[in-house]
């Protein structure tokens, strides 16, 4: 299917499209939500800061070794942002990628994170023709442990205090997929 230059992926209920300016004040409201910063780096979230990211956001493209790139995840029906998946690409080695990803509070609960995130792994493996996709989980964050682990991904590994939070060394799962995992797991079709 060809895709509008800004849109990534579409799904039934959802598309995973480039972040535009009328993402500001949902991407701030639901980035300053406590449930939201909870397991991420950040703590009090501030305007300005959701504006500084938009715009960078914007002006950048996927998959650019040694960078993060955002795409917004907007209901498919009016094009409202509900939350972001990400994809760190590393510098030396950009064929193994990691993702993260967030939902507003009042869109959680409805299997929005698996069906964005699956697309985003389609996308990583079908388009962009990754090798392996890592991502980390505070050891506490049972609701994206519970993502991860129904999206298929293996628990490789428990990291010993491995990230900072909030002031104090979190412990995190490593969690992965490969390539050839994915493809056997959908049954090799596009
Ligand atoms: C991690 C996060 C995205 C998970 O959100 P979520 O809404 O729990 O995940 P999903 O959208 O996949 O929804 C799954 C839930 O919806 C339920 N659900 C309801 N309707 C559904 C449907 N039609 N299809 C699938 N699942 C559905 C599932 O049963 C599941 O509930 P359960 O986990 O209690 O069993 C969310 O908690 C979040 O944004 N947290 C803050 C940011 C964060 O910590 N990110 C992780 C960093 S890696």
């Amino acid at each position: 299917m060809e895709l509008s230059k800004s849109i990534y992926a579409k799904t039934p209920r959802l598309i995973l499209r480039h972040m535009c300016l009328q993402d500001v004040v949902p991407f701030y409201t639901y980035r300053s939500a406590p449930s939201v910063a909870a397991f991420q780096s950040w703590e009090n979230y501030t305007m300005e800061e959701a504006e500084s990211f938009v715009h960078k956001q914007i002006a950048h493209s996927p998959n650019q070794p040694g960078t993060w790139f955002q795409f917004a995840i907007a209901l498919a029906g009016t094009n409202e942002l509900i939350g972001d998946c990400a994809l760190h690409t590393p510098m030396p080695e950009p064929r193994i990628v990691e993702i993260g990803f967030t939902l507003a509070p009042e869109h959680q609960g409805k299997g929005y994170a698996n069906e964005a995130v699956t697309a985003l792994l389609h996308y990583i493996f079908q388009t962009l023709q990754k090798h392996k996709v890592i991502a980390f989980a505070d050891v506490r964050n049972e609701k994206s442990i519970r993502v991860l682990e129904r999206l298929g991904m293996r628990r490789e590994g428990h990291l010993l205090q491995n990230y900072m939070s909030k002031g104090k060394w979190v412990d995190e799962y490593q969690y992965s997929i490969l390539q050839s995992e994915w493809i056997e797991m959908k049954g090799g079709g596009d």
